[in-house]
């Protein structure tokens, strides 16, 4: 009996394991929640190579073939904050149409509000949604660009590799993920640039006595090299090879900032 009784609890405790996990699989954190979405435009101002990385997403996306049909090309931006890098995107060219996602309200209300011309231009749309929950209801095939700015290492790995493999199902054959974000190489380069992203939140912050914004700064950009979110480029690459991506190229790398381009295979010409 007590036996039995055993069995049943333990199993009680391995369905609540599974349903933990299944939930942290599925749902977003909300690691923008508060003041880092409220002044976002300052925490900006302190990340590195921040211009580089947008410039070389509008880049990216400005190469990509039109349709043939004249049907305007479908970009998905994962993580869009203020809107900075759905303007890059939008700006790039005239004939795509932005669905861009943020999991935190503040940041699709200030998007909304940054990019408010092209919002009644019919250009885009915002979607306040966990970025892989959107994914999962997207059919297979049906995205040219999923486009995405410093929003993928704020993840945790095993999210992010669902993320991933939902990327390659939705892209279109011959689609793009452009992925520009802070990829870690080696330890003591990622020591290093720590210590350069925490001087530069030090040195935006503390004269604008911001030292709330300053705290909430730091500890998120340590909880970035967190063992199970840290975000390693040559592992990053290797994942997306496997779930299909090739070729996956890397135009702009300056430290830890990179931008990642990998492409979905097209449809093999028929023989
Ligand atoms: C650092 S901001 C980047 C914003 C903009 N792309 C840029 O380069 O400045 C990252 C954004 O990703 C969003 N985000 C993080 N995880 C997300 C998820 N799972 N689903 C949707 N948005 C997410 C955050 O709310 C935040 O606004």
């Amino acid at each position: 009996m007590t036996s039995s009784l055993s069995r049943v609890g333990f199993g009680f405790y391995l369905l609540g394991c599974f349903v933990i996990a299944w939930d942290r699989i599925m749902s977003s954190e909300h690691r923008f929640r508060g003041a880092l979405s409220e002044e976002y435009s300052l925490i900006r101002l302190a990340i590195p190579h921040f211009e580089e990385l947008q410039a070389c997403v509008g880049e990216v996306v400005s190469r990509y073939p039109s349709d043939d049909g004249g049907q305007r090309i479908q970009v998905l931006e994962i993580g869009c904050g203020d809107g900075v890098t759905s303007a890059k995107i939008l700006s790039s060219r005239k004939d795509c149409f932005l669905t861009a996602l943020d999991s935190e309200e503040k940041m699709i209300g200030q998007a909304s509000a940054n990019l408010r011309r092209d919002l009644q231009d019919n250009r885009c749309r915002f979607v306040l949604c966990d970025a892989l929950a959107h994914l999962r209801s997207l059919p297979s095939g049906s995205v040219d660009i999923v486009a995405s700015a410093l929003a993928l290492h704020n993840m945790e790995r095993s999210y992010r590799d669902a993320l991933n493999a939902e990327v390659f199902r939705s892209l279109k054959p011959d689609g793009l993920f452009v992925n520009a974000d802070k990829f870690v190489m080696g330890d003591e380069q990622r020591f290093q640039a720590l210590q350069v992203s925490l001087e530069k939140l030090f040195d935006v912050l503390v004269p604008l006595g911001k030292l709330d914004l300053l705290r909430e700064g730091v500890l998120h950009n340590v909880a970035d090299q967190a063992p199970d979110r840290v975000m390693r480029q040559e592992d990053t690459v290797e994942a997306l090879r496997r779930l299909g991506f090739a070729p996956i190229e890397i135009p702009y790398q300056d430290d830890l900032q990179a931008v990642l381009v990998a492409s979905k295979p097209g449809l093999a010409e028929p023989g």
